[in-house]
């Protein structure tokens, strides 16, 4: 499909113009950052791993009635998605403490958390995404106490459901990072979840051994990424094999 003008290029991805009005298309680069992209990498097959994932946990999602952006996968880097205006705050769900939560609280990763808690940072990348409390995210209009009830809704039943895909193939859903879009329909607006699902978005630990299946790996300098998410995607039916080790397309005569 010929793609359209770049709109936006973001540090993970690129959205172009997508082929009909209210659609855009999405496409998963293979750069890799960390701590607000003071660390930074191109990691081989990357963006072919999280294409496919995302694509089939919000294709889950849809199939127990969340409303998402994902239309459809058009080929190994690009899906087409439905426009939508990004609401401006990134919403973690935590199962157990880990991360900036650990740190803050001074707990120890891993240790499971009373209930999943839910919490927003406003999303400002000169900022460093600070964390924000409810009663800004209201004050400053970011989104409708309407809205943020929808979004804890909707969040909670995508962290039931990821746990209990992950738990199915013998991974622990630490904690995750979602967005959401609003669309219009007519006078109607709503909210969709948009953005990506992936190991970049995730911490997953093996049930078994506690082995890192997600973006630690490199954040922490853990191993081979790629290797990481292969092992996710495997586990998950998704893809077969290691991308980046796939053997490159060589000419017939
Ligand atoms: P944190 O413990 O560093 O706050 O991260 C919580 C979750 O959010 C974790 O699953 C990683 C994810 N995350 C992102 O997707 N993007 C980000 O920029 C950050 C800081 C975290």
């Amino acid at each position: 499909m010929a793609r359209g003008k770049k709109i936006y290029e973001g540090k993970a991805k690129v959205l172009y113009e997508g082929p009909e009005q209210g659609t855009l298309v999405q496409y998963f680069k293979d750069d890799a950052t960390a701590f607000n992209a003071e660390k930074k990498a191109v990691i081989d097959g990357k963006g072919v791993l999280n294409n496919r994932l995302s694509e089939f946990f919000m294709t889950g999602l849809h199939n127990i009635g969340i409303p998402t952006h994902f239309l459809k996968r058009l080929n190994m880097r690009e899906q087409l998605i439905r426009a939508a205006e990004i609401v401006p705050l990134e919403v973690i769900v935590r199962n157990y403490a880990a991360g900036s939560m650990a740190k803050r609280l001074g707990m120890e990763e891993g240790t499971q958390l009373p209930r999943p808690i839910i919490e927003f940072s406003y999303k400002d990348d000169s900022l460093g995404d600070p964390l924000v409390p409810e009663e800004y995210i209201i004050a400053f209009g970011w989104a409708s106490q309407q809205d943020l009830d929808d979004i804890v809704a909707m969040a909670l039943r995508v962290n039931d459901f990821l746990s209990g895909v992950m738990f199915g193939v013998g991974i622990k859903l630490i904690d995750f990072k979602i967005e959401f879009g609003r669309v219009y329909e007519g006078d109607f607006q709503r909210l969709i979840l948009a953005d990506e699902i992936s190991p970049d978005s995730c911490r997953l630990w093996d049930i078994e051994t506690g082995e890192k299946l997600d973006k630690d790996v490199f954040r922490r300098d853990l191993g081979n990424l790629t290797d990481a998410y292969t092992e996710v995607a495997k586990r998950l039916g998704v893809m077969p094999s290691n991308p980046s080790q796939m053997p490159k397309p060589t000419l017939i005569n």
